[in-house]
């Protein structure tokens, strides 16, 4: 099985271009439920763009289903997530002049203090992930520094479309070998960053992936159908392709 989170951040970034109190990311947790989501996985940005503290402690607090929390390693994150008490968190990146987590956590220049927020939260009895660029030595280095589980960051392997079908190719099989080396360390695997419809299949389909974390394109496709709908629109192709993964795809 795989699993499906979804990352209901850009609900709160319609609600606050206008500085309304809806659309109400708790009732789009909700929506998603309906849809099939496994989980509902929110990005506490230091800015706080989007979701908000309030919006975190109602999801939690209102949802019977996992909360993922993705979050940068700060003092105040680490506080936040101890109280919160997510499913697991997700340790990003973060720079406040991005549109979106650019790229994966540079797990060894960044080793002393990625590792002491792992230790801080696995204290607390948190599953830590890391979100890591698909290469070996992010892998090993997330192995080194006690992380349960990676999340492999697919973004370069969604805009290698632009470059033709060689490029996703060469993306695709970075993300394997990662996935593989991850697994072969005893390390879960989760992915996400840029998935939409067309992309999803090729890397639902790795065997070694269990979960994916799909926001933008959910949220996108739910102003036509409706985020129940568009929830399940993405399950069912994330299913579909691990039923055929082991044919020819
Ligand atoms: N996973 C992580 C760790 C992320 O930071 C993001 C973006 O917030 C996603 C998944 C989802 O990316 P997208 O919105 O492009 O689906």
């Amino acid at each position: 099985m795989i699993r499906l989170g979804v990352n209901i951040d850009h609900v709160a970034t319609v609600r606050n271009a206008r500085g309304e109190r809806f659309p109400e990311p708790i009732a789009a947790a909700h929506a998603a439920v309906l849809g099939g989501a496994d989980q509902i996985t929110l990005h506490l940005r230091e800015d706080r763009r989007h979701i908000r503290d309030a919006d975190v402690e109602l999801i939690r607090a209102g949802l019977a289903i996992d909360l993922n929390l993705e979050m940068a390693c700060t003092e105040e994150m680490v506080a936040i997530a101890k109280k919160v008490k997510p499913t697991h968190v997700c340790l990003v990146p973060e720079k406040r002049e991005e549109v979106t987590t650019e790229g994966g956590l540079d797990v060894a220049t960044n080793r002393d203090v990625v590792k002491s927020t792992i230790d801080e939260l696995r204290t607390a009895g948190i599953p830590v992930s890391v979100f890591v660029d698909p290469d070996e030595q992010a892998m090993l280095a997330a192995n080194e520094v006690g992380a349960d589980i990676v999340e492999i960051h697919t973004g370069r392997y969604a805009n290698a479309a632009t470059s033709g079908a060689g490029a996703v190719a060469r993306e695709l099989l970075a993300i394997r070998q990662a996935a593989t080396t991850a697994k072969q360390l005893g390390l879960r695997v989760h992915a996400g960053h840029g998935l939409d419809y067309r992309n999803v299949w090729r890397i639902a389909a790795l065997p070694e992936i269990e979960e994916l974390n799909i926001g933008f394109a959910i949220v996108s496709r739910a102003l036509f159908v409706g985020l129940p709908a568009a929830v399940r629109e993405m399950r069912d192709e994330m299913l579909r392709a691990r039923e055929l993964a082991g044919q020819d795809l």
